[in-house]
């Protein structure tokens, strides 16, 4: 798997690596640390306790680099540097999954709820829901995202799961949504039914598949692919510490949503 396949089918999975471990082992402690902290659990806990969602929670440089620990390093960096430039990351997300995820706690919608069981809460990353009609727009246009796991649990332990081609379905509908509009307009625009159209789509035409990674692996979703997750499986294993994964989702440089919608 490569560039042409992570072109194709909108993800890409990289082998494990000892930089990768190494990065890894000493994170992990780090996060750890985090999620048992009373406060953090008071403000990032949801669905009945059985999700962390720890946006922008990690305190890492650029490279990945936690008070003078390794920068992240290895293939991934590479294909990432030879498709964005140099690696400039955001402060990575910490989520972690408990057993039961999810767990209905009156804070969503029973039919959010049940899209959060049934179809993994799917969604593409940025296109966020605005004010009390819930109306969508463009809010966040990321690079990419990479997920880290920072554990080792089994493959039905709340895998990521991604619809395999659907960055395309997605992007032909916000170029149809954003055509002969200026490009300083695009975050504006309500792109609620074209978003939600392009959905149902990806849910009939592409292939739901589970990306497995364990220690020392990493993945890259393509920004505009479809992606959720996939609901805790009774008999799953996974740390007492949950199943944990870094996800980092930098933005690219301000005003370039052309290299957003059309770019890799
Ligand atoms: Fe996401």
């Amino acid at each position: 798997m490569g560039l042409t396949d992570f072109k194709n089918r909108g993800w890409v999975k990289f082998k494990a690596e000892k930089s990768m471990l190494r990065w890894q082992k000493y994170v992990q402690p780090i996060a750890e640390e985090i999620s048992f902290d009373p406060k953090q659990k008071r403000e990032w806990l949801r669905h009945g306790n059985t999700w962390f969602a720890g946006v922008n929670i990690l305190k890492n440089d650029k490279d990945g680099r936690f008070n003078g620990g390794p920068r992240l390093e290895g293939t991934v960096v590479q294909f990432l540097t030879d498709l964005h430039g140099p690696l400039a990351l955001d402060h990575g997300q910490l989520s972690i999954i408990y057993p039961g995820y999810p767990i209905f706690d009156g804070s969503e919608s029973e039919a959010a709820h049940r899209y959060r069981s049934a179809r993994d809460g799917a969604h593409v990353d940025g296109i966020l829901p605005i004010g009390p009609d819930r109306r969508r727009f463009v809010q966040e246009p990321h690079q990419y995202v990479l997920g880290i796991p920072l554990v080792e649990a089994s493959s039905d332990a709340s895998p990521m799961v991604i619809w395999e081609g659907s960055h395309h379905i997605i992007r032909e509908a916000f170029r149809c949504a954003f055509k002969d509009k200026p490009m300083s307009d695009w975050l504006k625009i309500d792109v609620t039914e074209a978003y939600h159209k392009a959905r149902k789509r990806c849910f009939e035409k592409c292939r739901r598949v589970a990306i497995y990674a364990q220690s020392g692996e990493s993945y890259v979703i393509h920004r505009l692919a479809l992606h959720g997750i996939s609901p805790w499986n009774k008999k799953a294993k996974a740390p007492d510490c949950g199943r944990m994964i870094a996800y980092f989702r930098p933005e690219g440089r301000a005003g370039d949503l052309g290299d957003w919608l059309n770019g890799y």
